[in-house]
């Protein structure tokens, strides 16, 4: 495809009105926002509002005038469609680690005679050291890791006695997407309860946690949902599962009658029983801002243009010889695509000096994000060019893109 042509699909793109919402410098192609998303153009006022207005004035009143109070709620009933999921099945608090350690010590206590978890032996290392650490709390308990997530695979390791089953939707160094349907139909079908990392795959695509039945996920919304550094993650329970479910944190947010100061804990009903502690009103304020760009954005057509758009980059890069590890069958695929070269980094480094930001995962892999609402088709190509005229000139094997921060 020629930069024209991106140009022309550019100019009939439904999504292209989104780019005005974002705030991104001159002269940067963004592709990391798998990783930390843009920032929407909306936020910066809308977090001073809460700082100046709510908080500098209102003070304590803004708890109950300003609906503090009840802001993890609002906001897990506007993450839920973009999830699958019902109003009453999403709450936003606390981190993805976090939230995944509530979920899963719930889990093994909703199979009390089951005592394995398996895991995906490649995930974001975060879920499986939760899952050591939640075992590690179980007399007899162990987590186990999968070599591969494959129909097989799973079959040869749900045994009777596997309490729940840890996976991510979309593999954070592939970006290779998982079936959901069919995993969490075998993984039920086993007497195992499903818990689904969406860290990658929520504002990607859409996600049907409710369709597909699944029992309980956990999600970030730093990455393409936009909510900035560190924003609040979110976890979502199945109505079915709410009832039963116990967690550990068991803090005075999850508590039936907060305000009460009761000294005995009696949980909640419903989702809000996962919550633990004061929410981060300010990060909050953040993810709200995001989500009033998400509440316009269709979902499946960030989709269409995903696909496009990665199928552009792919088809660029591919004569440039290197080996795309991300899969190309679409029903396969996430919103990013991964490169392998054994000098990833430097190359990274130096597209980044260019002006192109992608990331890099040890061993080998260059990381490119694609978001839909603030990327284009020319920017892709452009992307592309700046890649290859990096390895055609050798300029990553300058001593000073070799140099590693503490983030890559
Ligand atoms: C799949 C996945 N799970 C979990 C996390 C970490 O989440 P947190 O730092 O919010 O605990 C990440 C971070 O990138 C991730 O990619």
């Amino acid at each position: 495809m020629t930069r024209e042509e991106c140009e022309a699909l550019d100019a009939v793109d439904p999504l292209a009105g989104f780019r005005k919402e974002f705030t991104l410098p001159e002269g940067v192609i963004y592709l990391d926002g798998n990783s930390l998303g843009a920032l929407p153009a909306g936020t910066p006022a809308r977090v001073r509002e809460v700082v100046e207005a709510e908080w500098g004035r209102e003070l304590i009143r803004s708890w109950n005038d300003a609906g503090w109070f009840e802001q993890p709620y609002r906001l897990g009933r506007r993450i839920a469609p973009l999830i699958g999921a019902g109003p009453e099945e999403v709450v936003v608090c606390d981190t993805t680690s976090v939230n995944l350690f509530k979920l899963l010590t719930a889990a093994l206590r909703l199979r009390p005679g089951r005592r394995t978890v398996l895991g995906d032996g490649a995930a974001f290392p975060t879920d499986l050291y939760i899952a050591e650490g939640v075992t590690g709390l179980f007399e007899g308990a162990r987590s186990v890791l999968l070599p591969s997530v494959t129909t097989e695979e799973l079959e040869r390791h749900l045994g009777e006695d596997v309490a729940a089953v840890v996976l991510s939707h979309v593999d954070y160094r592939t970006g290779e997407l998982l079936d959901m349907a069919a995993i969490t139909e075998q993984v039920q079908r086993a007497g195992a309860l499903m818990i689904w990392d969406v860290c990658h795959s929520v504002g990607a695509l859409p996600v049907e946690l409710g369709a597909c039945g699944a029992d309980l996920a956990v999600g970030c919304t730093y990455k393409y949902l936009n909510g900035g550094p560190g924003s609040p993650a979110f976890l979502y329970v199945a109505e079915r599962h709410q009832a039963a479910a116990e967690q550990p944190l068991s803090g005075w947010f999850g508590h039936a009658r907060p305000f009460a100061f009761e000294p005995g804990y009696a949980p909640t009903a419903g989702v809000g029983r996962f919550m633990t502690s004061s929410p981060s009103l300010l990060g909050q304020a953040a993810l709200g801002a995001s989500l009033d760009v998400w509440e316009r954005a269709d979902l499946r057509a960030v989709r269409a243009k995903s696909l496009a758009l990665t199928d552009l980059f792919i088809s660029l890069v591919e004569p440039l010889g290197l080996e795309v590890a991300t899969p190309l069958e679409h029903a396969r695929r996430g919103s990013q695509v991964a490169l392998r070269h054994p000098d990833g980094y430097p190359v990274v480094q130096a597209l980044i000096e260019r002006g192109v930001i992608g990331d890099f995962r040890a061993p080998d892999l260059m990381r490119f994000g694609f978001t839909p609402l603030y990327l284009s088709h020319t920017e892709v190509w452009d992307a592309a060019r700046e890649l290859a005229q990096v390895l055609e000139s050798g300029e990553w094997r300058a001593p000073r893109f070799s140099r590693r921060g503490a983030v890559t």
